[in-house]
């Protein structure tokens, strides 16, 4: 029973991130480099820019994750890094990176989906229980995915249209926030009250999808409506009710699968699991399902890292999964 090391690489959007995981489950080293700074001024993340960054970054964030956890190049076992999706520029550099290292140190290299990380980050503080559900809510997906098996992702429910982390974005530009817009409006909606009627998209009966863009743009045309009668709308307020809507639709959809497909596991996965309102809700609403357990990562696994990376990395490593040398980025790469 030997131990497995593995490197995870992660550059597929605004982090330059490269972690060391032991035996898929224990993080010696999670470093990641955040471009929030430079993308702020701009409103979102500019892909030129975040590939520039990354290049500039990804060698150093290597190094001091291989440094932090003590562990050398040559006592690792395997190069894991996300293949997509993403942006392709932004991918390419770690894509580049991890196949230089792999083929420099004659390491295997393995390839990982970046939602497959996201799930996977519950590893580093639980064991899985099959079969499970998994809420996968980030800037660029909201998805509701079964699993019977480590590796075999079911895809339920999916949204439409717009991302639940991009639906947070997008509204906080609305109203004058910086970018990220997620945490930003679960600060404002912490005090404000969810007084505003805004719609649900609940879709037809007995759906697992997902649709943000009627609300999003529902609050776009309250904050217009009201300045054309001259009157003001409490940003804390409209915030919460935003909120508020999201959550409802997240929640119910996400206790009804649990249910249904009877998983004795939720895992709530990506960006906007750091929300806190969701978090409350989710807790909430488990809390009477006792033979369900429902797990919510430390707010450092949400957002992007390489720690997840890694940890979905040692999965596929051993089962035998390998990359070759002409691995290439993929941006809409399935799950
Ligand atoms: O998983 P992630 O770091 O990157 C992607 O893979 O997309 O997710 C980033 C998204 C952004 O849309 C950000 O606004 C959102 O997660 N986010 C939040 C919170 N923290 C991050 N959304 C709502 N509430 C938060 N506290
Ligand atoms: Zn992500």
């Amino acid at each position: 029973n030997k131990e497995i090391i593995v490197l995870g690489i992660e550059t597929s959007c605004d982090e330059t991130a490269a972690s060391v995981v032991k035996n898929g489950t224990e993080i010696l080293s999670n470093v990641v480099a955040s471009q929030i700074e430079s993308h702020k001024r701009f409103g979102g993340v500019v892909p030129e820019l975040a590939s520039r960054h990354h290049v500039e970054q990804m060698t150093i964030v290597i190094e001091e994750a291989l440094n932090q956890a003590e562990v050398s190049l040559k006592e690792i076992d395997a190069i894991a890094v996300t293949e997509g999706p993403g942006l392709v520029g932004a991918l390419l550099v770690g894509v580049n990176a991890a196949k230089a290292l792999a083929f420099s140190s004659n390491k295997p290299l393995v390839g990982v989906h970046h939602i497959a990380g996201h799930i996977y980050a519950n590893r580093l503080i639980t064991d899985f229980t099959f079969p499970l559900l998994s809420l996968v809510v980030s800037g660029g997906h909201t998805e509701l995915i079964y699993m019977e098996e480590d590796g075999a992702f079911q895809v339920i429910g999916e949204t439409l249209d717009d991302a639940a982390g991009e639906a947070y974005d997008k509204v906080a530009r609305t109203l004058n926030l910086p970018y990220p817009g997620g945490p930003q409006i679960d600060k404002l909606a912490q005090v404000g009250k969810p007084v505003i009627d805004l719609p649900r998209a609940w879709l037809e009966e007995g759906s697992y999808d997902f649709s943000f863009s009627g609300l999003k743009s529902a609050v776009i045309n309250t904050l217009h409506n009201a300045e054309q009668r001259g009157e003001k709308i409490s940003p804390e307020d409209l915030a919460a009710s935003f909120q508020e809507s999201v959550i409802d639709v997240l929640t119910e959809k996400t206790v009804r699968a649990a249910r249904e497909f009877g998983v004795r596991q939720v895992l709530l996965a990506g960006g906007v699991a750091a929300n806190q309102g969701l978090r409350a809700s989710l807790e909430q609403a488990f809390s009477d399902l006792h033979q369900i357990e429902l797990v919510i990562p430390p707010l450092y696994l949400c957002t992007d890292n390489a720690a997840m990376i890694a940890a979905a990395g040692t999965v596929l490593y051993k089962a035998g999964k390998r990359g070759k040398l002409d691995m290439n980025a993929h941006p809409g790469l399935d799950l």
